[in-house]
């Protein structure tokens, strides 16, 4: 939820020792490394029970993948009800993974890019004192931990320009909630800037960043 990666190898060891199940999220790695899922670059996945993803991520598009065991494959398609019921992923949306999945195989400049850009937003963000919890994927959580500073904040965001999902309770709980915001290859540093521009006008504003630690001369109000 926090795009922070798992100890997976360390996961695995212990799979050796003792007798579990291991499913492994890759909603927020999957398409994101050049071997495709988190499990392969580790060399982990004949280790892994199931490997899902959702697909509205890094392929933009809706629906998810659980890549499993034959045995294990049958039980899904019997149990799981998304899969029993009509919700099937729609031809064209499937079109879109497909084609998606296609761009960032043939273009791994695309990934290159997107990784400094993940790394310049991020360092931007934690130079304010912003919380991003410890992750390092697009997937950027900047934690409010307060639901009502959370909706007032994310409305004035919205004001300014700036779209971005709140994830608010009860997804998480109360002292979690935090905004989302999920950086892709076609934003630009000017876009980037923006963003923390304004979450920094906001984020003093509301008291998510210690006035102390504002430059000297740091304007606070709003354009
Ligand atoms: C870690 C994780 N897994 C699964 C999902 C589910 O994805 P979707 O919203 O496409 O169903 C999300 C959604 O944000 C997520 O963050």
């Amino acid at each position: 939820m926090s795009g922070e990666e798992s100890c997976l190898q360390a996961i695995c060891d212990l799979k050796s020792r003792h007798d579990f199940l291991l499913f492994v999220d890759e909603a927020h790695s999957f398409g994101l490394h050049p071997e495709r899922t988190l499990c392969t670059k580790l060399g982990v996945t004949d280790q892994v029970d199931f490997v899902m993803t959702t697909l509205s991520k890094s392929t933009a598009s809706i629906g998810g993948v659980v890549a499993t065991s034959h045995a294990f494959k049958t039980f899904l398609q019997v149990e799981a009800n998304a899969y029993l019921f009509q919700a099937a992923i729609p031809p064209a949306d499937v079109a879109a993974i497909i084609a998606a999945m296609d761009v960032i195989e043939e273009t791994p400049q695309l990934l290159e890019s997107l990784w400094s850009k993940v790394s310049y937003m991020r360092g931007k963000l934690c130079d304010l004192g912003l919380d991003v919890g410890h992750g390092t994927s697009p997937i950027i959580p900047v934690f409010i931990r307060d639901s009502d500073t959370l909706l007032r904040m994310g409305q004035d965001m919205f004001d300014q320009g700036i779209f971005t999902t709140s994830v608010a309770y009860p997804v998480v709980k109360h002292s979690e909630v935090r905004f989302r915001f999920i950086l892709n290859e076609s934003h630009s540093y000017d876009q980037i800037d923006r963003t923390v521009d304004v979450l920094e006008k906001l984020g003093r504003r509301y008291g998510v960043i210690a006035y102390e630690d504002a430059p000297h001369g740091a304007d606070v109000e709003m354009r």
